[in-house]
Order: structure tokens, then C-alpha cells, then sequence
């Protein structure tokens, strides 16, 4: 075997030598980098005569292709045992059963305050929202329940010192503050109007939304969900009211038999006032009244903080609590659930 066989047999070695990509380019420079062995054969070729030359420089040649072939192919052999490691570490079985993502869905509470906003809606009713973070005004001031009115001491909650129009200073109790807000941007609106003496277009609106208090038990949240509603005109009475709320009790329930019972009350922005309660003729609740909204006229002083004249509009407002409608509705007899975050309990209702 000749110099140059060897040569090109001893880079076959070192190649195959080589297992990662970084050791052949190293066993490469050995051989066809500049100080490499082939280089050095073709600075050897100088010291020869001229008809040596040539045949020599051919055969250098053939051992140089030789070897670049070899590296190639080595570089190949090792780019397709990359590639296998790293198919078989992605392995991926076709045979598996697929991974189900998990189907989310509303809330039941959400899903009843749809249900009221799409009655109220097909009646004529605007939907309002408002802050939670409500001032003193606004929550019991303007509902006609000044500082130290006895009505204030069933709405403990969270508050701060202050609260004037434009300063927040504690966690609303009740949707009613929504009342003065929406009625006053309405009057707002339609000042131009009011200020010709033409008629205003009546104020319908509900107002769903979260409220706070300091109860909690089965039946009470510190957090609860309210839906205020309100019907100011120059010609809505009582009557609207009962059947304005008895037509929404009705298609809620889905039940045409529902009866309602307005049952006098006390609340200090309506006079008259009613506790609502409804009776079901079938089903589990069967023959029994349940509380579901306070409601009544609202009060003058209410009327005039709202930017009208109480000796011309008139109407009624109400205000129910879509909680406890679900409690009824899908038979939950204990208002925790809804807010435990519990995915085997809210599941049911997707
Ligand atoms: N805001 C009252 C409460 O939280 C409920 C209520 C009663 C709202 C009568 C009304 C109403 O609009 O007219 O207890």
C-alpha cells in the first residue's frame, strides 16, 4: 500500500472515530486544513522536477478527493443519527386516545342574569351597570335615607370616611344607587327636550350587578349579585309594576300558573312599598311563598333628586336578587355553592 492509501485509510479511521459533528470537523483539519496533511504533501511537491510534479500533484489529488468524499459521507452518516434520536425522543404514538380539553361554560348566576336582561330587554328595559365602589350619596343619601335614617343599619359594609357626589367611599349595597345615576345621565340627555316642555322618553332600565353586606350564611353573601329596575314616566302606576313583574316572573320560571304576592312594606326611596313573593302550583316549592324583590312608587324626594318634578313623573322600581332566583329556579338550596369555585358543582350547569 502506498503513502497515500494509508493516508486516506488512516482519515477513513479517524472519521469514523469521530461521533459528534465538533470531533470531525477536528479529524477534517487534520487532514485538509491548512496545516493538514495534504497541504503538507503539496508544499513537499516544490523540491520536485517537473514531469514529477505532475503525476505526483494528480495522485495528491486523488487521495484529497478521496478523503473529502469520506468526510461527507460521514457527516451525513452522523446528520441522519441525529435526526433517529431525535424522532425516537419525540416519539409520538397515533394510537393514543386524544387529550379532551375540558368544556367551559357561563355561570349559573350569569346564565340568570342573561335570562333577565333578555325579558327585560323584549320589554322595553335599557341595561344599565354601574360601580360597585359607590359613594355615600348615591347608595343611601339621594334613595331619600339621609345620615342616621334606621334603614342605614341593615346595609352595614365596608366604607371610609367621606362620600361625597364625586367620592366613592364604600362597596355599594344595593343596585338601587343605579336609580339616581341612570336617571339623572336620562334627564341629562334630554334636557333640550325638558327645558321646551316636551314630553321625555320614558326611563326603563334594569341594572344588574354585584353588591356587598356584612352577612354570610346559606342564604347571604358578603358579595351578592342584585338587579335593580326602574319605570319613571309621566303616567306609570302600581299596576305597571305588578304587571310588569308578574309577566317576568312568569316566562323566568317558565311557569304560566306562578302566582305573585305583593305584600306591604317599608323601603325609604318608595312609597308605597311591597315585598314581592311568588308561589309556585307544582313542583318541589309547591304552596309556599318565596321572597324574591322588594319593590314600590318611588318616593318624591327620590323622583326630585333624580332632576324631575315629582308633581309630574312617576313610576316604580324594584329590586330582586338573581341569586336567590337560581337558588329557585335549578332547586340549590345553599347560596355558597355559587361562589366556592367548585368545577363538579358548576359543571351541572353548562
Ligand atoms: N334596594 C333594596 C334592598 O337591597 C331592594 C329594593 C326595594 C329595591 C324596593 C327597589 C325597591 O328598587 O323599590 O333591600
Amino acid at each position: 500500500m502506498n503513502e497515500l492509501d494509508a493516508l486516506v485509510d488512516s482519515a477513513r479511521a479517524a472519521f469514523a472515530q469521530a461521533t459528534t459533528p465538533a470531533d470531525l470537523e477536528n479529524a477534517k483539519a487534520q487532514y485538509l486544513g491548512k496545516a493538514g496533511r495534504i497541504t503538507e504533501l503539496m508544499k513537499g511537491m516544490a523540491a520536485l522536477p517537473v514531469d514529477e510534479k505532475k503525476t505526483r500533484g494528480a495522485a495528491i489529488n486523488l487521495a484529497k478527493q478521496s478523503i473529502e468524499a469520506l468526510l461527507t459521507e460521514r457527516r451525513q452518516a452522523l446528520a441522519d443519527a441525529e435526526l433517529q434520536v431525535q424522532l425516537k425522543a419525540e416519539a409520538l404514538d397515533v394510537t393514543l386516545p386524544g387529550r379532551q380539553r375540558g368544556q367551559g361554560g357561563l355561570h349559573p348566576v350569569s346564565l340568570t342574569l342573561e335570562r333577565i336582561e333578555a325579558i327585560f330587554g323584549s320589554m322595553g328595559f335599557e341595561v344599565a351597570e354601574g360601580p360597585e365602589i359607590e359613594s355615600d350619596w348615591f347608595n343611601f343619601t339621594a334613595l331619600n335615607t339621609p345620615e342616621d335614617h334606621p334603614a342605614r343599619s341593615m346595609h352595614d359594609t365596608f366604607y371610609v370616611e367621606g362620600g361625597s357626589e364625586k367620592a366613592p367611599n364604600l362597596l355599594r349595597t344595593h343596585t338601587s344607587p343605579m336609580q339616581i345615576r341612570h336617571a339623572v345621565q336620562h334627564v341629562k340627555r334630554h334636557r333640550a327636550a325638558l327645558d321646551a316642555g316636551q314630553p321625555m322618553p320614558e326611563i326603563r332600565v334594569i341594572a344588574p350587578g354585584r353588591t356587598y353586606r356584612v352577612d354570610s350564611d346559606a342564604t347571604h353573601s358578603p358579595m351578592f349579585h342584585q338587579c335593580e329596575g326602574l319605570w319613571v314616566g309621566e303616567n306609570v302606576s302600581f299596576k305597571d309594576l305588578k304587571y310588569v313583574f308578574t309577566d317576568f316572573c312568569r316566562t323566568f320560571f317558565e311557569s304560566n300558573d306562578l302566582v305573585l304576592r305583593f305584600r306591604p312594606s317599608f323601603f325609604p326611596f318608595t312609597e308605597p312599598s311591597a315585598e314581592v313573593d311568588i308561589q309556585f302550583q307544582s313542583g318541589p316549592l309547591a304552596g309556599r311563598w318565596l321572597e324574591v324583590a322588594g319593590s314600590g312608587q318611588v318616593h318624591p324626594n327620590v323622583v326630585r333628586n333624580m332632576g324631575l318634578d315629582p308633581e309630574k313623573y312617576i313610576g316604580f322600581a324594584f329590586g330582586m336578587g338573581p341569586d336567590r332566583l337560581t337558588m329557585l329556579r335549578y332547586g340549590v338550596n345553599d347560596l355558597r355553592l355559587f361562589f366556592d369555585g367548585d368545577v363538579r358543582f358548576l359543571a351541572q350547569f353548562r
